[in-house]
């Protein structure tokens, strides 16, 4: 149960948080983990964090929203595994001005980049290798924010997740037929250093609260590890203590009313 002996995993923004947490327990499991994001250091500190649990995985510095970066990518890891079983599209970014009034057009591009166009452009690219071997899943790393939009993460933010669930229905709707399955999960809040980019951090308290990193990369691994005749198209994880996170968003906002959460 929950094996992946043998196969060949993709995890980008595996450098930190939910990322990093996922390369462990997939290499932990048995899979040879590329382990994808832009600063070389903390994808060199999962290399480690691996080799230390006895795994397998090698760093790829890359960002995800280069096409011609990502072709090479997936050009090195066909060459180097010779397939890959597992892609897990989980690089994102959230910026901190991030409501209607203050988003700028650039970060807008930006978190649309990262998240949306990432996720299309890996799975682009990697679709042709699971095709030939008529088998693949490809696990999104949504948010709620995806299903509902939410007021502490922004427009930006909830636009790039809703359009992360339906480019997973629309991977499923054209690529089943190839045995290929992807799934999007979308968790609730996660402690990891996204959330230091808020306009008003959570505090230690808080954070202990929410799920941890380790509790995502769980649940990955269990849609990979599922027998491949089986879909799991959109996949909700939350804290189980609901906060009130409505005095952050209230500090965040001084002159204005809170929104309905
Ligand atoms: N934390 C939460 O509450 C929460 C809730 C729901 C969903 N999520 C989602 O979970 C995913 C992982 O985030 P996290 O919470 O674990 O935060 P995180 O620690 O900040 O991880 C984000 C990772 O993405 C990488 N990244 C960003 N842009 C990239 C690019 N263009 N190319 C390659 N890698 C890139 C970053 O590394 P580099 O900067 O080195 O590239 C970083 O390692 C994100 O998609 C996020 O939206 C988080």
């Amino acid at each position: 149960m929950h094996r992946l002996d043998g196969q060949v995993a993709i995890v980008t923004g595996a450098g930190t948080g939910i990322g990093q947490a996922t390369a462990v327990a997939l290499a932990g499991a048995g899979a040879t983990v590329a382990v994808v994001g832009r600063r070389e250091g903390p994808l060199e500190e999962t290399v480690a964090a691996v080799s230390a649990r006895g795994g397998s995985s090698f760093a790829a510095p890359v960002d995800v929203t280069d096409a011609g970066a990502v072709e090479e990518l997936l050009a090195e890891v066909t060459r180097r595994c010779g397939r890959l079983d597992v892609l897990v599209n989980n690089a994102g970014v959230n910026v901190p001005r991030r409501d209607m009034s203050s988003v700028t057009v650039a970060d807008w591009t930006a978190v649309l980049q990262a998240s949306l166009t990432g996720t299309f452009l890996m799975a682009h690219a990697a679709l042709p290798l699971m095709r030939r071997q008529r088998s693949g899943t490809i696990i999104n790393v949504s948010s709620m924010a995806g299903m509902h939009a939410s007021a502490l993460t922004g427009p930006a933010y909830n636009a790039a997740k809703a359009g992360v669930n339906s480019l997973t229905e629309s991977l499923n709707l054209g690529e089943r037929r190839h045995g290929i399955r992807s799934c999007a999960i979308c968790p609730g809040e996660v402690s990891t250093p996204i959330l230091e980019h808020r306009p008003e951090p959570p505090t230690a308290q808080a954070r202990a609260t929410m799920l941890q990193p380790e509790d995502v990369a769980a649940t990955v691994l269990f849609v990979a590890a599922l027998p491949q005749r089986a879909t799991v198209e959109l996949l909700s994880v939350f804290p189980t203590e609901q906060r009130d996170w409505t005095a952050e968003l209230r500090q965040s906002r001084p002159d204005e009313s809170v929104p309905r959460p």
